[in-house]
């Protein structure tokens, strides 16, 4: 019974671990998951410009909700349409382009 409970504490220590990467050095391009580097940078600075007030520098939320693993709940064209037409408390993003919105899908849609 302990042993089993060790294992499952200890997994967990591993997953979240692996996932606390990221840091508040937001100048820094970690490159990571298997969208290229440039793509992700592109994307974090049009997210730093329009979104990170409400969703927080890193992703961790703010006045709006935590979005970290959104790619679990959304995929790309879902997280464009939120962008482009607000959701609820969101107001819609119409400043950010069709190209950045798309840009920007793609990379939140990865984070999972
Ligand atoms: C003025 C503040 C504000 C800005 C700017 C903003 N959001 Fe939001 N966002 C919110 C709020 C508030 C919600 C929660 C909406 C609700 O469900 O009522 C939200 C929800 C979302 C959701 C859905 C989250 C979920 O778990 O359901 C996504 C995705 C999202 N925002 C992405 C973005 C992106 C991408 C940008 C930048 C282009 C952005 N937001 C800019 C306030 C903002």
């Amino acid at each position: 019974m302990k042993k089993w409970l060790m294992a499952v504490l200890f997994g967990a220590v591993l997953v979240l671990g692996a996932c606390g990467g990221g840091g508040d050095d937001n100048a820094t391009d970690e490159g990571g998951d298997d969208t290229g580097g440039e793509t992700a940078s592109a994307a974090e600075e049009i997210y730093e410009n329009n979104c990170s007030a409400c969703h927080g520098a890193d992703l961790e939320g703010n006045n709006g909700p935590d979005l970290t693993d959104v790619g679990s709940k959304y995929d790309a064209d879902e997280i464009a349409d939120i962008i482009q037409e607000g959701t609820g408390g969101m107001p819609a993003q119409s400043q950010v382009s069709d190209e950045d919105t798309e840009t920007l899908s793609d990379w939140l849609a990865e984070k999972k």
